[in-house]
């Protein structure tokens, strides 16, 4: 048995037990929308410029995006369905999700803004993206935004509010939060009571919007760990074949047992008709995954 299937029967065993729902696999209905700017966001518009994406390794080579776009649909709806009690009982603050991984390099970054992306074409659905990574913040510096005000700032500073540094995108239904300007306490600004008001203004009091979170990796830093008590949904980015199973294991120890936890297996290359693929598996589709 691999390693990342062991870790998901040991993620279904203790979740299934506590209720918590897993991935599991349907499809969407994606209609085009069009641009309009969201209440509670600045005037900045900020262009999401595709190419330059592909060009960082942040979105797939055109060839494989039908692929990737697909496998995004799996991916978000039974995190869609849990925000919004779509089909079943909603889970509290299920419209936080935190993207996280227990180590660098296994596409937390790559998975938030894919994600993103994805979700914001839903009907009735707006998202907003949060460079939560405020230790190696990548998001903010591919979408031009590293020395503009963000979360950090926003949690240290009390007389501001999210919608001073939320920042409307060029795409219709997605916003973007900068990390902000680092902070030796960011740690413990992101555990304050204060991060719990911010995180509340981020949701907007707007069932529809997603917000998703970006992350640092679980096991080397303490933002990142700090970061999950803010989150209804947590998805664990895990990299096929590359990612030891105690590493998976540890990561998982430091969530909350009442935590619902999501594990993408990223980039498998158990495809049975290629080469190298931008795999991404539900857990409940790993063991059939690893078995063609
Ligand atoms: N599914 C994927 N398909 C293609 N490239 C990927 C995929 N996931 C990650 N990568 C690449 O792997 C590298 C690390 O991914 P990244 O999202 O930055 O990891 P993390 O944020 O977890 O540190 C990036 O260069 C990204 O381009
Ligand atoms: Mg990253």
């Amino acid at each position: 048995m691999s390693v990342i299937e062991n870790a998901i029967k040991r993620l279904q065993a203790s979740r299934e037990s506590a209720g918590a729902p897993l991935l599991r696999e349907q499809r969407a209905v994606t209609p085009p929308r069009r641009a309009e700017p969201e209440p509670g966001v600045s005037g900045r518009i900020i262009p999401i410029d595709l190419d330059a994406l592909r060009a960082a390794g942040l979105l797939s080579p055109s060839h494989q995006e039908r692929e990737l776009a697909q496998q995004f649909r799996q991916i978000k709806r039974p995190l869609i369905n849990n925000a919004l009690g779509r089909g079943v009982k909603a889970l509290p603050e299920g419209n936080l999700v935190m993207i996280a991984s227990a180590v660098p390099g296994e596409g937390k970054t790559f998975t938030s803004l894919n994600l993103a992306l994805s979700m914001r074409l839903e009907e009735d659905v707006t998202v907003l993206l949060v460079d939560g990574d405020v230790v190696n913040p990548r998001l903010s510096q591919v979408l031009g935004a590293d020395d503009a005000r963000g979360l950090l700032d926003i949690i240290k500073d009390p007389t501001l509010s999210a919608s001073h540094a939320i920042l409307q995108t060029d795409v219709p239904g997605l916003s973007f939060l900068p990390a902000g300007h680092q902070d030796p306490n960011a740690t413990e600004l992101l555990a304050s009571a204060r991060m719990r008001e911010v995180v509340t203004q981020l949701a907007g009091h707007d069932p529809s919007r997603l917000v998703l979170f970006d992350s640092a990796p679980l096991l080397l830093t303490t933002e990142s760990q700090a970061l999950t008590q803010s989150a209804g949904q947590i998805v664990m980015v895990v990299r096929a074949d590359d990612t030891p199973q105690h590493v998976v294991l540890e990561a998982l120890d430091t969530l909350a047992e009442s935590k619902s936890v999501s594990l993408v297996l990223n980039q498998s290359t158990k495809q049975p008709h290629a080469g190298y693929y931008y795999r991404y598996a539900a857990a409940q589709s790993a063991d059939k995954d690893s078995g063609t």
